[in-house]
């Protein structure tokens, strides 16, 4: 794999687990150090952590709680801090709450617009005083922004639109600094939250054009190019990777 990350600070948030996991990865095989964060599962993040270091890779685990702004700002300052600087972002920890509007309390629509919104907020504003040209910001949202084939999805898309629409706004500001900001909106794709043998998968297949749920990798594969150099012409853009499933 090539190395054409070499040097730059990458931080991913959720990373323990699913697709953030696969995208820490990515970016290490691609020469970047990379922190990332995680809330409940520590083991997992520290078996990440080694993995990439076994392999020749350079990673960092933190324990920041997406829900706390706070929380979130002062991670961000840490990494800063202890690298000098942060090159890319990555937007990724997230949480569903699937279920009808009436069963949706105050704590699942709290936690869902905390963790999948405000902390993207909160992360690339406190970012940008650490990103110099040539930085990425890259947030995971859903294809659940555009279409939601599914009753209970209201709140969850809620929070992913919100995410595409802050993306464009923000690409905009900060374009001649030569930094771009992209949503990348998976369909399914098989992890913890979206087991391709989980409840989910007899009504979505169908709707596959592929005909089966994306791997973690495969979405690590998109983000890994956007926070390249080959994509420093890509920007305000939401960029599906969905099987077919908006076709
Ligand atoms: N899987 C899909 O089909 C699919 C489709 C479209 C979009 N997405 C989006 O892709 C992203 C990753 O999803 P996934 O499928 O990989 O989910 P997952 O397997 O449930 O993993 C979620 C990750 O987010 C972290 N996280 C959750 N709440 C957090 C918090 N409060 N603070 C810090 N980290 C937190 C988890 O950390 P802990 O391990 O510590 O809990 C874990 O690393 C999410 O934004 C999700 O909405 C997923």
């Amino acid at each position: 794999m090539g190395q054409q990350l070499a040097g730059k600070v990458a931080i991913v948030t959720g990373g323990s687990r699913g697709i953030g996991a696969g995208i820490a990865k990515r970016l290490a095989a691609q020469g970047a150090t990379v922190a990332v964060t995680y809330q409940a599962s520590a083991d997992r993040a520290e078996e990440l952590v080694k993995e990439i270091d076994s392999q020749g890779g350079q990673a960092v685990a933190l324990r920041v709680d997406s829900a706390d702004g706070a929380a979130v700002r002062a991670g961000i300052t840490e990494v800063a801090q202890r690298f000098g600087k942060v090159d890319i972002l990555v937007n990724n920890a997230g949480v569903a709450v699937v279920a009808p509007i009436d069963q949706i309390d105050e704590r699942h629509y709290e936690r869902m617009v905390s963790v999948n919104l405000h902390a993207v907020f909160h992360a690339s504003q406190e970012v940008l005083k650490h990103m110099g040209e040539g930085g990425r910001i890259i947030t995971i949202g859903s294809v659940n922004a555009d279409r939601v084939h599914f009753p209970g999805g209201s709140v969850y898309a809620l929070t992913k639109a919100g995410v595409a629409g802050f993306t464009r706004g923000l690409a905009r500001e900060v374009g001649s600094r030569g930094i771009t900001v992209n949503t990348v909106q998976p369909g399914p794709v098989d992890t913890d939250m979206n087991p391709a043998d989980g409840p989910f998968a007899a009504y979505t297949v169908p709707l596959l054009a592929t005909g089966r749920y994306g791997t973690p990798d495969e979405v690590a594969g998109l983000v890994a190019y956007l926070a390249g150099p080959d994509a420093a012409y890509l920007t305000g853009a939401t960029v599906n990777i969905d099987g077919g499933y908006t076709a």
